[in-house]
């Protein structure tokens, strides 16, 4: 842990630029809000304590966090600076470096924060920044650097003049601080932009001119300081994480054909040598054995597990369902809320009917079953081990151990499959 280090997030703001009911940081890129991440990032750098800024749904987002983060209300979204002055209210004994993070900067690395602060408290500087170089930097604040160049100040896009705006290096909007020279520079901090808002931004300049440490250090990967305000950067950021995500996965031994088609949620598990194909979605909470092939067109919903050597072919719907080993279900079908054995084999069409319109029930297929075409079973409902059902039926009633049904609705015959 990290004694001397406190991180600060700030998350208060609806997101203007989204449009949307939903805060911001409540967005999700691969099924998990951003805000999500910011925090994973936090606990990694094991600081010696979290202060989160909240404003607009305050109560909403708070109820979601650990209960190792400190949550402060920002009474009136007044700007980065004034955030940061609420959660410093919370940081009253603490000494030490504040390393603030934006809560709309989700694919910031662990590695990179590590390089900013091994090089902010190996210098003993007052502030340090995170900067980048972006062809577009549109939107993002500029840095400005005197003739040694040395970092003098930040100017915000609205603010900058043609000149400014024509700068590459930006702020990412990670700092580190001292948390004196900030508390000190915080004070001189006045809302005199366009915006009539207290930029934290501002410090600075604050900071240069009272003759204070500044500098910065560029990340090396500026997808990492992508800053999400509208809807446009969030599916960016989807896809960058997309590709991380199918990107570790390959790593770990599982061939993607087409990476591009291939979403599979955060948190999913998927084992070596199994082939997932395009146009297949994997959603969270979803575990996938070894040497399994899935796709094209498989939809895996959350909850389900399918075991080793499993084959899910094309248009494929598979919700809260086990999966036994050497099964296959080959093409379109829906299975949901059922438990399914080894060795089966579910023909063309098979549906599990497992809403009745008030709840829902549970399909129990054994081992060895053999499920014909268009098959319709309607939970709750259990076919045994070794039977079958014919092309077309609607099974209604159990199906014994080895035996055969057919027809609509279905009559169980005398003799053995
Ligand atoms: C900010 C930076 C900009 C930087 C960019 C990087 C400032 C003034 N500008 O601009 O230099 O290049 O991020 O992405 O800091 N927030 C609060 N309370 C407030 C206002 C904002 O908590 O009163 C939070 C927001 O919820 C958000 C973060 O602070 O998570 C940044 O605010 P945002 O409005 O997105 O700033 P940018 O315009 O992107
Ligand atoms: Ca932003």
């Amino acid at each position: 842990m990290h004694k001397n280090i406190a991180v600060v997030i700030l998350a208060a703001g609806k997101g203007e630029r989204m449009k949307s009911e939903t805060p911001k940081v409540m967005h999700k890129i691969c099924s998990r809000p951003m805000l999500a991440y910011v925090l994973d990032l936090t606990r990694s750098l094991k600081p010696g304590k979290t202060v989160i800024v909240l404003g607009y749904q305050y109560e909403a987002i708070r109820k979601e966090l650990p209960p190792d983060i400190t949550a402060v209300r920002q009474r009136r979204l007044q700007g980065t600076a004034d955030a940061v002055k609420d959660a410093l209210l919370k940081l009253k004994g603490f000494k030490g470096t504040v390393l603030v993070l934006y809560g709309d900067t989700p694919l910031l690395k662990k590695e990179s924060v590590d390089k900013l602060l091994k090089y902010h408290t190996e210098n003993k500087l007052d502030a340090t920044l995170l900067t980048a170089r972006m062809n577009k930097p549109k939107g993002y604040g500029r840095i400005l650097r005197d003739k040694y160049s040395s970092i003098s100040a930040i100017v915000e896009e609205k603010e900058a003049d043609d000149f400014e705006k024509e700068i590459k290096e930006v702020n990412t909007g990670i700092i580190c601080f001292n948390k004196a020279s900030l508390e000190a520079a915080l004070k001189k901090v006045r809302p005199d932009n366009r915006k009539k808002e207290y930029y934290l931004t501002d410090t600075i300049k604050i900071l240069y001119q009272q003759g204070k440490l500044v500098d910065g250090i560029k990340i090396a990967d500026i997808h990492e300081a992508i800053g999400i305000n509208s809807r446009l950067e969030l599916a960016r950021a989807n896809l960058i994480m997309q590709q991380r995500i199918n990107e570790k996965f390959m790593r770990s031994g599982v061939t993607i054909v087409d990476i591009c088609s291939t979403f599979i949620s955060y948190g999913a598990e998927i084992g070596r040598d199994s082939v997932i194909y395009p146009f297949t979605v994997i959603e969270r909470d979803v575990r996938i054995g070894k040497r399994c092939s899935v796709g094209p067109f498989a939809h895996l919903r959350e909850g389900t597990r399918v075991s080793d050597d499993v084959t899910l072919g094309n248009f494929i719907e598979i919700n809260r369902a086990d999966i036994g080993a050497k099964t296959f279900i080959k093409h379109f079908s829906y299975i949901g809320d059922a438990v399914v054995g080894a060795r089966v084999n579910i023909g063309a069409g098979t549906v599990t009917a497992n809403f009745d319109g008030r709840s829902k029930h549970t399909t129990v297929i054994k081992d060895n079953a053999l499920i014909g075409s268009d098959t319709i079973l309607v939970a709750p409902v259990k076919v045994g081990r070794g039977a079958l059902t014919g092309a077309g039926s609607v099974i209604i009633k159990n199906i014994p151990d080895n035996k055969k049904a057919v027809g609509v609705p279905a009559r169980i015959l005398k003799e053995k499959r």
